[in-house]
């Protein structure tokens, strides 16, 4: 998106999330994907527990790239080349109208024209790319086209962070996008593989939420929302009066009193709800669309709350499940794969970027 080489080589996934920097390599063969290496490692603000989120404006390149360094030796990837993605707060997008007949170069040419029109930025401290998203609803001479922007510099430190890594970023991509990509992994879980349905994928990872949107195999809207499980994690702390590191594991082993259920998960998945809703029916606006949603998929870790795919399925009337790529990609043998069943539905958008590599 933001940086494309035209010549792909196999690129290394790098989710710089706000609780891990998570690494896949994938293959592609005859059999289909395999997961050949994957290694998950915590950012040492969260290891610490005295900051709570991945701040990009005041992040330490050096130990980020370190950590980084860290994650691809315990994958044993010897990849140099990696695609890495923005996303969240830090994606702008707009809707812009362009004539119809411009080719590719030309529509370039137009928006860096009118680029501060649309993004409140001086144009040189952006970085941005676009999709022909189809006709104009009022005009049929026209295209609706995305617009979708970061800040230059957004893209300079995940170059810098990955550099001290010992890595070149071939790609920089949007979350949504490699979320989607990753998406075609979910088809077997689809009604129908997918074919002609609409169906969503949440991806509600620690602190925010990406939710793409699927018809007929194709991305048709996405959102990112800033939303996640270090909202529970921070009620688990005020409710419970633990330090943040307590809360997190006690909310992974479900070791919490008995009230937890009904006074603080229950409140906190009933938002995860509301975002679903919430993200189904701007679509519908933005699309003036009735097409009713087929499935949710959900995925992140907050999927591995326990029940928590029942719950929105009862609450939405729609059926729900986790996701499971791992019905259509192989694990090469390696040891650090015993985690991978836990691992495999927060690694969606690292194997998205490693999939950028055949796509
Ligand atoms: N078994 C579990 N039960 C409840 N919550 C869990 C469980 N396992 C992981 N989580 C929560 O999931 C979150 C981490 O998920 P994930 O790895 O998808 O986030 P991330 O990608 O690092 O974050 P982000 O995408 O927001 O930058 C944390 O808040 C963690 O506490
Ligand atoms: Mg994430």
């Amino acid at each position: 998106m933001f940086l494309n080489s035209r010549k792909l080589p196999l690129l290394l996934g790098i989710d710089l999330s706000s609780s891990a920097v998570k690494v896949v390599e994938m293959s592609l063969s005859n059999q289909g994907y395999k997961i050949e290496h994957y290694g998950v490692e915590p950012l040492p603000s969260n290891a610490l527990g005295d900051k709570l989120t991945l701040d990009f404006d005041t992040l330490d390149v050096e130990s980020t790239g370190e950590t980084i360094r860290r994650a691809v030796k315990k994958s044993g990837s010897k990849l140099k080349k990696a695609a890495i993605a923005v996303g969240g707060a830090q994606i702008i997008t707009s809707t812009i109208v362009l004539p119809r007949e411009l080719d590719e170069q030309e529509m370039n040419d137009q928006i860096a024209l009118q680029l501060d029109q649309h993004i409140a930025l001086p144009p040189e401290e952006v970085n941005y790319d676009f999709e022909v998203r189809g006709p104009n609803r009022s005009d049929p001479t026209q295209v609706d086209v995305l617009l979708v922007a970061t800040r230059r510099e957004y893209v300079d430190k995940r170059q810098a962070v990955l550099e001290i890594a010992g890595l070149t970023s071939t790609i920089v991509d949007v979350e949504a996008h490699a979320l989607d990509l990753a998406s075609q992994l979910l088809e077997r879980q689809m009604p129908n593989q997918g074919t002609q349905k609409l169906v969503a994928i949440a991806d509600f990872g620690a602190t925010h939420s990406t939710l793409c949107l699927r018809y007929d195999h194709q991305l048709v809207y996405s959102r990112d929302q800033a939303f996640g499980g270090k909202l529970l994690t921070e009620e688990i702390m005020r409710y419970y009066g633990l330090s943040f590191e307590e809360a997190g594991l006690s909310k992974q082993r479900g070791s919490l009193p008995s009230s937890y259920q009904k006074e603080v998960l229950e409140p906190f998945m009933d938002q995860m709800v509301k975002h679903v809703k919430n993200f189904y029916r701007q679509y519908q606006e933005t699309n003036s669309n009735n097409q009713k949603l087929d499935q949710i998929q959900i995925g992140g870790g907050c999927s591995q709350i326990p029940g928590v795919a029942r719950y929105i399925e009862h609450q939405i009337g729609i059926p729900t499940l986790t996701v499971n790529p791992l019905l259509s990609v192989t694990l090469a043998n390696q040891p650090k794969a015993a985690h991978i069943d836990q691992d495999i539905s927060t690694l969606m958008v690292a194997m998205g970027l490693a999939m950028r590599s055949f796509n």
